[in-house]
């Protein structure tokens, strides 16, 4: 499969006072054309960041401080705003985490859905808005009429991040991001959201990156995972082969279902949490949390093992025994 977005030793740092704090590490990966990419990982190891950092849409206080991000042989890295803008919105759109920032709260959601038509040059308003009908229904609104002309505080949570879905997929985008798509929804808004994704996926070859708390996602959608730890790249490898890892991270991830897509979920067997990226660290950063850690562990960080198409960071790599 050809890559539509190469990703290369991306390190995305946070300002604070006069210095730069590492949020993402040197990290590397690929999404080809027409696959659906799942990664995975605790809150705050990096996932928003580097999902941001593709359609430049960084928070002020981030930089991509090294790192290429090459996206269908074009590198966004290199582009200005105005060149990244064509891109952003048509070819490449995102669905946020944080919905209700996203949504323009003075704009009934229509508009803003119809807005996005516009962008890429439909100027007829009539059949925009047959459009977005469509779109809405997709997603399971009965009365797209109704939410049409909504404004975003009308609606629950769960129906914003529908519309937020709504105005990421309605010009076929060729890259989504979709960050916790389905996080903290109604059951039918993630139902949803996840059959569009596989719909455009199926129909019209678009690439997904969903990042997601929820493990179960990445096996049934995704043909690939990758796993975050503290802003580095852990673990990647075959979906199919994510419930026999080979990260004792990972590995701890899936030990804490059921209760792995709640935000936050203690890892039973691994105490501690993700450090912050106050706290600097040598060597592996799942090390203070590894029951299997050694000295090494914490002096340097591993370099990959890899095997076909998995590929681990870790000193001493689990067998990639199955878990149930
Ligand atoms: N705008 C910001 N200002 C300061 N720190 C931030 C900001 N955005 C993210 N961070 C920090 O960067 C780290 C990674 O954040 P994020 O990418 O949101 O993680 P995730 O999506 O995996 O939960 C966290 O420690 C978070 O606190
Ligand atoms: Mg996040």
């Amino acid at each position: 499969m050809l890559p539509l977005l190469e990703v290369s030793g991306l390190t995305v740092g946070i300002k604070k006072d006069d210095k730069f704090l590492i949020a993402v590490n040197d990290i590397t990966f690929t999404v080809n054309k027409g696959e659906i990419v799942g990664l995975a990982g605790e809150s705050g190891c990096g996932k928003t960041l580097t999902a941001l950092s593709i359609p430049n849409l960084l928070p002020q206080a981030a930089k991509i401080l090294n790192g290429e991000i090459i996206y269908d042989g074009r590198k966004l890295t290199s582009l200005d705003n105005k060149e990244i803008y064509k891109i952003r919105g048509k070819e490449i759109t995102m669905i946020f985490q944080e919905v209700r920032q996203s949504l323009n709260p003075l704009i009934k959601t229509g508009v803003q859905i119809t807005e996005i038509l516009e962008l890429n040059g439909n100027k007829d308003k009539d059949e925009n808005k047959l459009k977005a009908y469509e779109i809405l229904k997709l997603l399971g609104f009965d009365n797209p009429e109704k939410i049409y002309n909504a404004y975003p505080h009308q609606l629950s949570g769960g129906m914003c991040q529908r519309v937020m879905a709504a105005i990421a997929v309605i010009n076929r985008p060729r890259l989504l991001l979709a960050d916790e798509p389905s996080s903290s929804l109604d059951i039918e808004s993630q139902e949803r959201i996840l059959s569009i994704l596989t719909q455009m996926n199926c129909e019209h070859g678009m690439s997904v990156l969903i990042i997601s708390h929820d493990l179960s996602i990445i096996r049934q959608f995704c043909s690939r995972f990758l796993v975050m730890y503290a802003g580095k790249i852990v673990e990647e490898g075959l979906s199919m082969n994510f419930f026999s890892p080979l990260h004792p991270y990972t590995k701890a991830l899936i030990n804490a279902i059921p209760d792995k897509s709640k935000r936050g979920t203690k890892l039973e067997n691994s105490p501690g949490k993700v450090p912050s990226i106050e706290d600097s660290f040598c060597g592996c950063p799942f090390a203070p949390r590894c029951k299997k850690v050694k000295s090494i562990c914490l002096e340097t960080f591993p370099e990959a093992t890899v095997n076909g198409s998995s590929r681990v960071y870790c000193h001493f790599p689990e067998t990639g025994e199955i878990i149930e």
